[in-house]
């Protein structure tokens, strides 16, 4: 068994609420085992230009309020090609990095896999608000950004009843409708549209515009998922086809920023935390999951190709009954 004496930590991908908990925990957590921490800046981009940081206990101590990422982050092109990464794991063997530990969502997970194949033992933790890693139920960042959404909507709602109109609002998700389905059940909104679901029956929606407006619920809530349809577009054609008064409210980044929920404290700790054991134990290219409010690990090139993560039917069903 490889005893890990150096590791490297990252952030990839879309920056998540909770990233700076698992960093601090990976720090603190290794120091126990009298790992060295290296930081490496801007995802896997700082892997091929070797932008590191050395981190010590006191780079880390408080940053489990701060929301964004303290490593920065990228969506690297460049890790795509063969060429880049193996030009990231000569710089990781030159350096003398025996392991790295990855935070981020699906496109981070996908990278890690082809990385492996370098030879490089590489431990994942999903970050990313959009809940759309299938090995697990969490991913750290979505709680708070269901909250930022919930907020968000919560005070267009109020300008929607005093005018009497329909807001559309539209929340980040990538393919998954979590966080519009979350926020619109959060927020008691009239519709939710998921990507999961969406059937393109655009007369359901107008007919229960006009049907609150006759009924003298003068308001009318949407929290559409994004890429579903285009929300603006949604809104021109509610107002057309019924005449009632229709705005959107795209929340866009304002949903990724922010101080971290205690949930995403919590589970970035504990995830980062899992990972230093993962290593601990010799054991190599694993991704921390969370079933049942328990942690737990996958292979990566397993949990790449999962494809679980179907969204709660009970969950929607009820958000059905609760909007008629
Ligand atoms: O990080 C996830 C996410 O916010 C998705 O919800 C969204 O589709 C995407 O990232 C936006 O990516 P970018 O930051 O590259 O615009």
């Amino acid at each position: 068994m490889q005893v890990i004496k150096k590791i490297a930590v990252l952030t990839s991908g879309g920056d998540a609420p909770g990233m700076n908990s698992a960093i601090r925990a990976v720090v603190f957590s290794a120091a126990q085992f009298d790992m060295e921490v290296v930081g490496v800046l801007r995802g896997y981009d700082g892997l091929i230009d070797w932008e590191t940081i050395s981190l010590t206990l006191e780079d880390v101590r408080n940053i489990n309020n701060q929301g964004g990422t303290m490593l920065f982050t990228s969506r690297s092109e460049r890790f795509l090609q063969p060429e880049y990464r193996s030009q990231a794991a000569d710089n990781l063997r030159k350096h003398h990095v025996d392991a790295v530990v990855a935070i981020g969502g699906d496109g981070t997970l996908r990278g890690a896999v082809q990385f492996q194949r370098e030879g490089i033992n590489i431990v994942c933790i999903p970050g990313t608000i959009d809940r759309d890693v299938a090995c697990t139920e969490y991913t750290l960042g979505f709680d708070t950004a269901a909250n930022t959404a919930t907020e968000a909507i919560d005070r267009i709602r109020d300008s929607s009843v005093s005018h009497g109109r329909c807001s559309v609002v539209e929340v980040m998700g990538r393919k998954r409708g979590y966080i519009a389905l979350w926020a619109g059940m959060a927020t008691s909104a009239d519709a939710i549209i998921l990507p999961e679901k969406w059937d393109g029956d655009f007369d359901k929606i107008t007919d229960a515009v006009k049907k609150h407006h006759t009924d003298d619920r003068n308001s009318y809530l949407i929290v559409v998922a994004e890429g579903v349809i285009d929300a603006p577009e949604l809104a021109g054609m509610i107002q057309e086809k019924t005449g009632v008064e229709s705005r959107v409210s795209v929340l866009g980044y304002i949903q990724r920023g922010g101080q971290p929920t205690a949930k995403d404290r919590m589970y970035g700790s504990l995830m980062g935390a899992y990972a230093i054991e993962i290593l601990r134990q010799g054991r190599e290219n694993r991704i921390v999951a969370i079933k049942n409010d328990i942690l737990e690990d996958y292979d990566i090139a397993e949990a790449v190709d999962m494809n679980n993560n179907a969204l709660d039917s009970f969950q929607y069903e009820l958000s059905l009954r609760l909007s008629e």
